[in-house]
């Protein structure tokens, strides 16, 4: 068989394919099949991100409007909007949320992805995205305090002089004050990532301010004042 070229194509097809369908699909598959996929109330009884408090401290009424007070409840609640929000007004169209082991993204985004951060109902549909019209955000978590948020969803050219990005002013309420879908989004976008002990990552500049203090679930910051419930020291690494 060797002695044509067809039987090279053969075992160059099908072995390779045999091959790479094993250590791609059949390893991982063998490694994580016993991990339970995490549902939203499992993620956020593991920690709160503090801009979720610093949303109720920014605009009180409308945040008390919206979700009430801060606790582990409301928090799974502006998470699963949130995520509701991002695939419906598909975000996921010009980002992406996956750091490849190649090409040095690790370099502009932190910390290379892990199979295990998607085990979970918040990456249901998986929102890996297939394009980078915008920057990967699956470390996005603190990168951009809360009101940078609201600027660039009002308009992205206020913050961003060359953005493509369109406007969601509908995150916004008549006041300029971000109304229940907004502080949705914020939420999701300000999680993602805060689960790693290396968050934030900043484009290279390794972990900075809270990932100091990884030992802390707050990552060094005082725990917000209205938060119930907090989780034990250290629940929120990876
Ligand atoms: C047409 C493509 C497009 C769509 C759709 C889009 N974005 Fe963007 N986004 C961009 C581009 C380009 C940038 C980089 C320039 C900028 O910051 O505005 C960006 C930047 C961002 C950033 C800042 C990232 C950083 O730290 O620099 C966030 C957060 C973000 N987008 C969230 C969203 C969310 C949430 C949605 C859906 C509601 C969305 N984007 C929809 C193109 C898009």
């Amino acid at each position: 068989m060797f002695e044509s070229k067809s039987g090279i194509f053969l075992i160059a097809g099908l072995g390779f394919f045999a091959l790479s369908f094993v250590v791609m699909a059949v390893l991982p598959w063998m490694i994580y099949y016993k991990e339970p996929e995490q549902t939203v109330a499992m993620m956020a009884q593991k920690g709160m991100v503090p801009e979720f408090a610093d949303l109720a401290e920014r605009y009180p009424e409308q945040f008390k409007k919206h979700f009430g007070e801060v606790n582990y409840k409301t928090y799974a609640e502006a998470l699963q909007l949130g995520h509701d929000v991002y695939v419906a007004e598909a975000c996921w169209h010009c980002h992406s949320q996956f750091v490849r082991p190649v090409s040095n993204e690790d370099l502009r985004w932190g910390p290379v992805s892990h199979a295990l951060e998607y085990q979970n109902t918040l990456q249901r549909p998986v929102l890996f995205g297939t394009r980078r019209v915008g920057p990967d955000l699956i470390r996005e978590a603190a990168r951009r305090p809360n009101d940078w948020h609201v600027a660039h969803f009002y308009n992205p050219l206020s913050v961003q002089p060359t953005s493509v990005m369109p406007a969601y002013s509908w995150f916004l309420d008549e006041q300029g004050y971000p109304n229940k879908k907004g502080m949705a989004i914020i939420t999701y976008i300000q999680s993602l990532g805060s689960w790693l002990r290396e968050y934030p990552y900043f484009e290279g500049d390794g972990p900075l301010g809270p990932a100091a203090h990884p030992e802390q679930p707050y990552g060094g910051k005082p725990v917000p004042k209205q938060v119930v419930n907090a989780p034990t020291e250290g629940s929120r690494q990876s």
